[in-house]
């Protein structure tokens, strides 16, 4: 199979690669971590994610537990650190570490590395009383990493338009990127972010982009949008999935997605191999916004938004 490997410029002008092909939360996630749950699985779908053509972007985070994991598998993997693309998070919301500064360099310790290519706010959800500084301060400290290089990118994540207009007031770095949820049913976590994001150039990374096909309905067979999905699976023949993934990369939107399957990871890999038209695109995204809307994460702060996540 020929491989194709596409990037993202960032608003700084450094290149991401398109799409991250194996997160370490969702399906990885773990409430605490000890020995007994160390992940023996998860260590060999990133090993076996480093052994593919290309830079394989990780997605990890402190509140996700899988720094054991992800350090042993790149250990054992041996894989040149430039052909690796490490994304973390800092726990914002469940305070696990002091601040963004001392949290990176505990993960940096626990992951065996000098420096992660990009480090996320995992979420706006900050205050001087639950976490002993405001979300200015959580940003002045991501741009204090920037400046030391132990974060080659700086970002945030589930951040909704008035979180980053709080930022960009006091940034003298501007966030590279803003992680949300997103997929067909969920084009918009909050109202007006993708429209936002692109008009300021901030790069969105989709996560649970596949939720149409995690929650798919019982009467899928008669729904327009699987009907476009299936159609168009024939004709690249190409999976459903990658058929979701490469609609997420055409709306300009970074794919993260993870699997259990080596096959899956492999082909989130070699998502930019095939492409779809523009008229194909928009058949999706026309298709998605008139299905109701789906939301898998932070449903408690964002649920009330649901009526506007499928407004362009
Ligand atoms: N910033 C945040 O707040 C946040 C929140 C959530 C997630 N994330 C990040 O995003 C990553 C990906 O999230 P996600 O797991 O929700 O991504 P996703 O790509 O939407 O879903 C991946 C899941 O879909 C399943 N899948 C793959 N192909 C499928 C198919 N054809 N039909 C049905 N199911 C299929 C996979 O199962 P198999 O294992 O069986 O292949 C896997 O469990 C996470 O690991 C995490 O790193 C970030």
């Amino acid at each position: 199979m020929p491989f194709k490997q596409e990037y993202f410029t960032l608003n700084n002008g450094h290149k991401i690669p398109a799409v991250a092909v194996i997160g370490t939360g969702t399906r990885w996630f773990k409430k605490e971590e000890t020995e007994s749950n160390f992940s023996h699985e998860l260590v060999s779908q990133i090993k076996y994610a480093l052994t593919l053509p290309g830079v394989i972007h990780i997605d990890a985070a402190e509140i996700y537990r899988t720094y054991p994991e992800v350090s042993q598998a790149l250990k054992e993997a041996g894989r040149r650190r430039d052909e690796i693309f490490i994304t973390d998070k800092y726990s914002t919301s469940l305070k696990l570490s002091e601040n963004p500064v001392k949290g990176l360099d505990i993960s940096l310790e626990k992951l065996g590395l000098d420096y992660v290519d990009l480090y996320l706010l995992h979420s706006p959800f900050v205050n001087e009383e639950q976490n002993g500084f405001t979300l200015e301060q959580a940003w002045k400290y991501m741009e204090e990493i920037y400046n030391s290089g132990k974060a080659k990118n700086i970002g945030v994540s589930n951040f909704a338009k008035e979180d980053l207009e709080r930022i960009l007031k006091i940034a003298t770095i501007k966030p590279q990127v803003n992680q949300i949820e997103y997929s067909p049913f969920l084009q918009n976590q909050t109202p007006g972010i993708y429209k936002y994001c692109q008009e300021h150039d901030i790069l969105l990374e989709a996560y649970a982009p596949l939720g149409p096909l995690q929650k798919r309905p019982t009467d899928a067979r008669s729904d327009p949008f699987y009907k476009i999905v299936d159609k168009l699976a024939h004709k690249y023949d190409k999976s459903e999935a990658l058929i979701i993934l490469r609609w997420v990369s055409k709306r300009g939107v970074l794919p993260v997605t993870t699997s259990s399957k080596p096959s899956r990871i492999q082909d989130a890999q070699h998502l930019y191999d095939f492409d779809l038209t523009g008229v194909e695109t928009e058949e999706l995204t026309k298709a998605g916004l008139e299905h109701e809307p789906l939301r898998l994460y932070w449903t408690e702060q964002y649920s009330k938004f649901d009526s506007e996540a499928q407004k362009l």
